[in-house]
């Protein structure tokens, strides 16, 4: 498996996911600034690897406090540093929350000890995004066929996650189950995320891929090249409504048009049951010069006005299917989110 991102006692590594495919280059990470400034440059990104990112940024920040300092207060500030990395993906908020949950029920431990179990918080995080990919894999690919051709946006493999992937690992699982498949991977504009990191994963595996621009999926699907399209998820409203990369709402539209199902595999996490629909999700504006530049050049008037949203919003009419660890969730998704959201309940009850 990939190298997205290790714990290392006292210190974090990751793969520079700018860099790829041209360098593979390690950043070494050994407090909480250093974590969240990863997020924001996007060394690390893709909605669980930048969870799993998160939590290891608090066990950082806490394993860096000493015996006389305020630590509730300390570690408040640490949450609101790594809150105000990236603002869409609710991967983030989740796995914060959980932090704070853990420190506040081990708060009265002495600090040795309240280190230990905050460490063992985030590593059971990374470790446990790995298993829920693998289970997202197990049920969505039975939804892809031999001969399937494969349109996917972004990258949603194991750099985006902390290992195996999401969308990309159920098409992983389909092509390792001996179901011919070939994947149409979108560049991804403006970072190329679809090009850089996508087409690097899938060669690694040997499954067939053919790179695009944003702008050619539509003539493809014309022609019947493309048989579905399957996408992963920064922030899933409560009815259904998806947040991913920007472009992701044009690939639906698309599929829709041309009677293609669309697919949005995600884990539970990223569901923010306390948004009604998908236009209450916050949505990420980055910076001019991504949109200006293309490979470190300006490719345009310097000065020309930009918009650079990073995501778009996918209205849950658009989607066939959003597929789960604990399953496929059809419409209606406001009936099929909440009855996910009661077995999950049920099944921790049981397990604690
Ligand atoms: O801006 P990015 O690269 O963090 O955006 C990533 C995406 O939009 C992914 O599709 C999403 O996070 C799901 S990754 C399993």
């Amino acid at each position: 498996m990939l190298p997205t991102i290790k714990w290392e006692k006292d210190r974090i590594v990751m793969i520079d996911q700018r860099k790829l495919p041209e360098k593979e280059v390690y950043v070494e990470c050994q407090d909480t600034i250093q974590v969240a400034e990863a997020i924001e440059k996007m060394i690390i990104r893709g909605a669980p690897a930048i969870g799993v990112a998160a939590a290891f940024g608090v066990a950082l920040g806490l394993l860096k406090m000493k015996k006389d300092t305020d630590v509730e207060e300390e570690f408040n500030q640490i949450l609101q540093r790594l809150e105000r990395t990236r603002p869409t993906a609710r991967n983030l908020f989740w796995v914060l929350e959980r932090m704070k949950k853990t420190f506040e029920q081990n708060k009265s431990l002495a600090l040795p000890q309240l280190k230990q179990r905050i460490v063992k918080e985030a590593t059971d995080i990374e470790k446990e995004d790995i298993e829920i990919n693998k289970q997202i894999g197990f049920w969505g690919k039975n939804l892809l066929q031999d001969g399937d051709s494969i349109l996917t946006h972004c990258n949603t493999g194991a750099l985006a996650t902390a290992g195996h992937g999401t969308a990309l690992g159920i098409i992983k699982d389909a092509f390792q189950e001996g179901k011919r498949i070939h994947v149409y991977a979108d560049e991804t504009r403006p970072l190329l995320q679809g090009a850089r990191l996508t087409c690097w994963e899938l060669e690694k595996e040997n499954i067939p891929v053919t790179l695009i621009t944003d702008n050619m999926a539509g003539h493809l699907m014309q022609k019947g090249a493309i048989s579905k399209a399957v996408v992963g998820a920064d922030r899933i409203a409560r009815n259904g409504d998806t947040a991913n990369k920007i472009g992701t709402y044009t690939v639906a539209v698309l599929a829709k048009e041309h009677g293609l199902p669309f697919y949005v595999a995600a884990p539970i996490q990223t569901i923010d049951m306390g948004l009604g629909k998908g236009s209450e999700i916050p949505i990420e504006e980055r910076s001019a010069r991504e949109v200006r530049e293309f490979g470190g050049h300006c490719v345009t008037v310097p000065d020309v006005d930009v918009e650079n949203p990073a995501f778009d919003i996918t209205p849950a009419a658009y989607i066939s299917a959003i597929i789960t660890e604990k399953g496929i969730c059809r419409s209606p998704y406001g009936k099929s989110l909440k009855d996910l959201f009661k077995k999950d309940k049920r099944e921790e009850r049981r397990r604690t």
